[in-house]
């Protein structure tokens, strides 16, 4: 996940605070939510019962760690095991703990922007699989999908789990699997979750803990302005609302003004006014059928050979190749 250090002034997050303030409706990325506290938080919500797509994915991985494995890495086969946007590994580690007791030969390449997480998943992996062989390497998606591309010898398997495509829209998400694709040599594969369409109720509670804590993952984007930009937010005066639209499967986050304010951005030069019920758009976290994905995945030059559920259905797992 996304983790910037504290009071390095990120062009991105400036330009992102620029426009998504000052125009109307106004938005900014979830993307930016990630700092040391935003990734805490994030770890909380996977935590929560009610968040679950972690505890699916898991549960894919458990049930499927055997043929997943034969799948990527065939007899006689040498593969790198890439994963994108690893964190801290613990569902890849189901299927590593399983291809490391079974001799698959395969190098494992978590890619993760916080240098920090990848330090720590080395440290964990050294101490739970000795054997297992760990080329961590830090940076951005994008960056490290055009480095990706030179790894031409060696069979790839790009992992990206956690249905992180679902906080793009779809064009973003064409564009994304698009350079995945790119990457990709004949004979390589990418797997990815997706998080299904499926009873509305379900969905808002996941993203509307009682508790607070996806409320609290939110308000962290105006926290960090606040200490990135010098800025003045009061982040409890905005309320946390979720809305899910089961016709498009799109759940989106809010922030709404609970009064008429105005913030300060100081570094910025900003004045931001804020109407009383004005909201912010900060997240969308898209739900997917198979024909949504079957369609992202043309649009991408893939082709899905393959694809993995949970016992109840929730999301669902898929091989793509490159269309031939
Ligand atoms: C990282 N991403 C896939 C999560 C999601 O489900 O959209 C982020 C999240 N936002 C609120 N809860 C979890």
């Amino acid at each position: 996940m996304n983790n910037q250090n504290k009071n390095t002034a990120d062009p991105n997050f400036e330009n992102e605070v620029r426009t998504g303030l000052g125009g109307f409706p106004k938005r900014l990325s979830s993307k930016f939510i990630y700092d040391k506290k935003g990734d805490r938080l994030f770890q909380q919500i996977m935590e929560m019962p009610t968040y679950y797509l972690y505890d699916c994915e898991y549960e894919i991985l458990e049930l499927y760690s055997k043929q997943l494995s034969e799948l990527f890495c065939k007899k006689g086969e040498t593969v790198n095991l890439i994963d994108l946007g690893a964190g801290d590994g613990k569902k890849t580690k189901i299927l590593l703990r399983y291809m490391v007791s079974n001799d698959f030969d395969f190098v494992y390449k978590p890619i993760d922007i916080s240098e920090t997480i990848l330090e720590e998943l080395k440290d964990s992996l050294k101490k739970e699989l000795p054997t297992l062989k760990v080329e961590p390497e830090a940076g951005e998606y994008f960056q490290v999908l055009n480095h990706l591309k030179t790894y031409n010898k060696t069979k790839k398997v790009i992992m990206v789990l956690g249905s992180n495509i679902g906080n793009l829209l779809h064009p973003r998400a064409i564009e994304f699997m698009s350079s995945l694709k790119d990457a990709l040599n004949p004979d390589d594969l990418l797997f990815m979750g997706f998080d299904q369409k499926k009873n509305p109720q379900t969905i808002l509670d996941a993203y509307n803990d009682k508790e607070g804590i996806t409320a609290a993952f939110n308000r962290n984007i105006l926290y960090r302005i606040n200490d990135e930009f010098d800025a003045n937010f009061e982040p409890d005066k905005f309320t946390h609302w979720e809305v899910y639209n089961p016709e498009t499967g799109t759940a989106k986050s809010y922030l709404v003004a609970t009064e008429e304010m105005n913030v300060k951005i100081k570094n910025l030069n900003m004045d931001v006014h804020f109407e009383k019920w004005e909201t912010i758009h900060v997240e969308i976290s898209q739900k997917y059928t198979d024909a949504v994905v079957k369609w992202l995945a043309d649009e991408s030059g893939l082709s899905i050979t393959d694809s993995f559920t949970d016992s109840r259905e929730y999301y669902r797992n898929y091989i793509f190749v490159p269309k031939s």
